[in-house]
């Protein structure tokens, strides 16, 4: 194309998009799209919460804006270790847009034990249901302080999350989707097999609960 006629076509398609109606609504809410969907499956967002009040001092400040309590343990581990916080995953991080591998292989299948410091708690009953319906791994409490973005990267697995308190600037990306995930009982699944990140661009903390799906089989490789 001649620079007259990029020229032209630049200016005319800007004119064509600023016609176009901007949207400010829409993102205050959530859509589904590729890798990002709604369960069925919706947990009372009032016993989450309440649940969450009286574990948040117990939870292990990770540093960088992160904080976690293990929900589920390998069995008879009663302190986590440093490796139950972390996991494979692959991440591009320079401009050679080489994948490079983090951490070691983690069996999300060997987490198969309920922490029992829940046990008389709602937190239980969201573990039963969860595993009526899914193969679930380390499923954990996850505080993200404001202003905090996580890494973009892919995981061996994709992930469950539900929300317990999120504000309008809480996101999901996974790939080329975002969406916002209100805290309001439901149960959202990530793809997290495709590349994703979750940040906190509100002045409050986001807590979710997060599952791993360990389906037999589908774990991704190197
Ligand atoms: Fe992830």
């Amino acid at each position: 194309m001649s620079r007259v006629a990029s020229t032209q076509a630049d200016a005319k398609q800007m004119q064509t998009w600023l016609n176009h109606k901007f949207d400010t609504e829409s993102v205050a809410r959530f859509k589904a799209g590729p890798g990002i969907q709604k369960l069925q499956l919706k947990f009372d967002i009032d016993k989450l919460r309440q649940c969450y009040r009286d574990m948040q001092g117990q939870l292990e400040d990770l540093g960088s804006g992160f904080h976690v309590m293990a929900l589920t343990r390998r069995p008879g581990v009663e302190h986590p270790t440093p490796e139950d916080n972390c996991g494979r995953f692959w991440t591009r991080v320079d401009d050679s847009y080489a994948e490079v591998p983090r951490d070691i292989m983690v069996d999300e299948s060997a987490y198969s034990e309920f922490n029992p410091l829940f046990a008389d708690t709602y937190l239980a009953e969201v573990y039963e249901q969860l595993i009526a319906r899914f193969p679930i791994g380390r499923m954990r409490v996850l505080g993200k302080d404001p202003y905090n973005c996580n890494s973009w990267h892919r995981d061996p697995e994709p992930r469950l999350h539900i929300p317990i308190i999120s504000n309008p600037g809480s996101l999901f990306v996974v790939n080329h989707h975002c969406t916002h995930l209100p805290a309001d009982g439901s149960v959202y699944f990530t793809d997290t097999r495709g590349y994703h990140t979750a940040l906190n661009g509100g002045e409050e903390s986001r807590v979710h609960i997060v599952a791993a799906l360990p389906y037999a089989g589908q774990q991704v490789s190197d």
